[in-house]
């Protein structure tokens, strides 16, 4: 009688994914050692991790998590506003306070989250968003949820930022502003300008929101973020990446905090993170302050594969640290060059549309403190080789 119409759309997204090489599947992985890798039974190197410091299989992480499942079990059976704020949230997040230079820290069970569910709480129709246009999916989608006015700033562009500010604030003087933008950025690696940020904040009076999951463990005082002990409103980290375990956390001021407590809904209708996790992260906290020279090796090694790269030909595009994109453009291209690279050992994945533009594919390298230079010196290699093949 009816026309199959309840999942014909599952049916076409997938085939037009596959028609335009976008569609997407996940493979099987087991750490071995480093970033050593096996994926579907086949040793590599792993080029794609997020565990920057080498942290996810650090001893400490892994006893304080089992310490922790000691003490408090495995689950924290509800959400921190009923019964799951298990005093060790407390101990974390001063802990992560102290670190940052600010008032207070709130955690939360993962960094989509965390921006999803803060925006709304922090900006409706009322307020008007800037955004810079290459934010991570998880800004965009909390500026959906906002339902604000959403107006994007040229990425990484001050001086377009400044103009925005000046245009909204002539227009209205007592117009909610709120600035959201990473410090450094995931897809092209490239930092933003925390001072003037901070300075256009302060002359506009916009609300400034920064993401640091990328920085978070790597820059500034204590390696917690560029924006560590600055004037930033709110500067939310995650805790999956550099930390090596899970999870994420905002830095505050103690009225902001308050206020998030009773509005921000991914904090209230959540059952909080298990007591493991927040073991393997205060580990972390423990480590990360002092581990300067671990991020000295993978900034020389990051410029190291990054300067190879230039020198082969490759568009880095404006990658300064150590996320080092490949940008190839052509989603099948981009595609082969990956394939190739896990026939060799290698593994790089791919980006492609919808988390960048359509045409501007690319394979994100990560360096990680982890990585060996024969790694470095094996990946070069094998991009010498394909970039010959090539000729
Ligand atoms: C800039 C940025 N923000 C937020 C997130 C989400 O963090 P999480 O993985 O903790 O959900 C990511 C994840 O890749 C990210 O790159």
């Amino acid at each position: 009688m009816y026309d199959r119409i309840k999942r014909a759309f599952i049916r076409k997204g997938l085939e037009e994914r596959k028609a335009g090489s976008l569609l997407r599947s996940m493979k099987n992985i087991k750490p071995l050692t480093g970033m050593e890798v096996e994926v579907d039974g086949k040793n590599m190197i792993n080029f794609s991790s997020n565990d920057y410091l080498g942290l996810s299989n650090h001893p400490l992480l892994r006893e304080r998590a089992r310490e922790y499942i000691g003490r408090y079990g495995s689950g924290s059976t509800a959400s921190r506003l009923v019964c799951g704020n298990y005093e060790c949230f407390d101990h974390v997040e001063k802990k992560i306070a102290e670190l940052s230079g600010r008032q207070s820290a709130l955690i939360f069970n993962s960094g989509f989250q965390a921006n999803a569910s803060l925006l709304p709480a922090l900006a409706g129709r009322e307020t008007l968003i800037l955004s810079d246009r290459l934010n991570h999916n998880s800004l965009i989608q909390g500026c959906m949820l906002s339902r604000s006015p959403v107006e994007l700033i040229r990425h990484n562009d001050i001086g377009h930022l400044e103009e925005l500010l000046r245009k909204n604030r002539e227009k209205d003087r007592k117009k909610r502003i709120m600035i959201v933008t990473e410090s450094v950025f995931s897809m092209d690696g490239d930092q933003s300008d925390i001072d003037a940020l901070v300075r256009l904040s302060e002359e506009y009076d916009a609300f400034l929101f920064i993401d640091e999951a990328h920085a978070t463990g790597l820059f500034g005082r204590n390696g917690m973020g560029l924006t560590s002990w600055r004037d930033v409103d709110i500067t939310m980290g995650t805790l999956g990446k550099a930390a090596g375990s899970f999870g994420a956390y905002i830095t505050c001021d103690r009225e902001i905090r308050d206020y998030l407590v009773n509005f921000c809904y991914g904090l209230i209708y959540t059952t909080a993170l298990p007591p493991a996790v927040l073991g393997a992260i205060d580990a972390a906290m423990e480590l990360i302050p002092s581990m300067d020279k671990e991020r000295e090796e993978m900034f020389r090694k990051a410029d190291h594969l990054r300067k190879a790269l230039h020198a082969l030909g490759f568009n880095t595009s404006t990658s300064t640290t150590h996320i080092i994109p490949i940008v190839i453009g052509d989603e099948e291209k981009t595609m082969s060059l990956s394939r190739w690279l896990e026939k060799n050992g290698v593994l790089a994945v791919t980006f492609r549309y919808p988390s960048v533009a359509v045409g501007d594919s690319r394979i994100r390298l990560i360096v990680s403190a982890s990585h060996k230079w024969e790694h470095i010196d094996l990946l070069i290699d094998l991009l010498r080789r394909w970039n010959e093949d090539k000729e």
